[in-house]
């Protein structure tokens, strides 16, 4: 039995059956700090700790995909020392993973708009997408400066330049050609969705992407969150029957 076998045997969950992709809004960050007198980076900075944990933990129990939202385009209204702060949390989070994402064969990606990124921070991504476009073990997608409003509107432009230019004929437009012209082209769609911190919206996050995903509420502030709480969310899944708009499979007799 390889680790990761045992780990799901240890862990009381069913390997055929666990989501393929994960997606999490990390929220609570700020709240965290606030309520030990903190200042809202030290807050972020525990949730990296967090991040790092979740990661592992995925690899670990094999799901293929993993996205975090770590930065939404409303997030560059915060104060400007607040972003500076998160943009050098994740520059240093490039670095101290980086042998993480080499030993666990992890693929990073990003979505959103990273144009808008610092320049420095736009490299380091680049540059360790690259490094790890090889790695077959998990996606790590990091939602950076995404809007899924945005990420729509762009879609659209792509196909409308498509058809104006008269490559794609508007008749054949499907499902499939406006998930080909998102950010996640080539990720299946989330099968869960955490969110963290009480709050109970979505918040502008993948709406294409979630149209049947499981949603789990979490009242844990992120930099609280443990493996072992997802571990019982994973196993709250399981538990879960999904029916993508069919009939219960008990239900259909004549
Ligand atoms: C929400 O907390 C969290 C964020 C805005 C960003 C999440 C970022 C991290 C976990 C750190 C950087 C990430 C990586 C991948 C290195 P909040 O500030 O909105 O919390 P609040 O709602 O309690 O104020």
């Amino acid at each position: 039995m390889n680790s990761s076998s045992s780990s799901l045997v240890r862990n009381e969950l069913d390997p055929d059956r666990l989501p393929k992709h994960v997606a999490i809004i990390m929220d609570g960050n700020g709240r965290w700090a606030r309520k030990r007198l903190m200042n809202r980076i030290n807050g972020h900075e525990k949730g990296v700790e967090t991040v790092r944990t979740i990661v592992r933990t995925a690899r670990q129990l094999n799901i293929a995909a993993l996205t975090l939202y770590a930065f939404s385009t409303e997030n560059w209204q915060r104060p400007k020392a607040e972003v500076a702060g998160l943009m050098l949390l994740l520059t240093r989070f490039l670095d101290t993973e980086r042998p993480t994402l080499f030993d666990n064969q992890i693929r990073l990606n990003t979505i959103g708009q990273t144009e808008r990124l610092p320049n420095g921070v736009r490299q380091k991504l680049e540059s360790t997408i690259a490094e790890t476009a090889g790695h077959t073990g998990m996606v790590l997608t990091l939602a950076l400066s995404y809007g899924a409003r945005a990420e729509i509107v762009d879609m659209v432009r792509k196909i409308a330049t498509s058809a104006r230019q008269g490559s794609l004929d508007p008749e054949a437009i499907s499902a499939e050609t406006i998930a080909d012209h998102l950010y996640t082209r080539g990720l299946p769609d989330p099968d869960l969705l955490i969110r963290t911190s009480g709050e109970q919206r979505i918040s502008n996050f993948l709406l294409w992407q979630i149209a049947y995903a499981e949603l789990y509420f979490t009242p844990t502030l992120w930099p609280d969150f443990s493996k072992d709480e997802f571990i019982r969310i994973l196993q709250d899944y399981q538990r879960r029957e999904r029916r993508f708009g069919a009939v219960p499979s008990a239900s259909t007799g004549p």
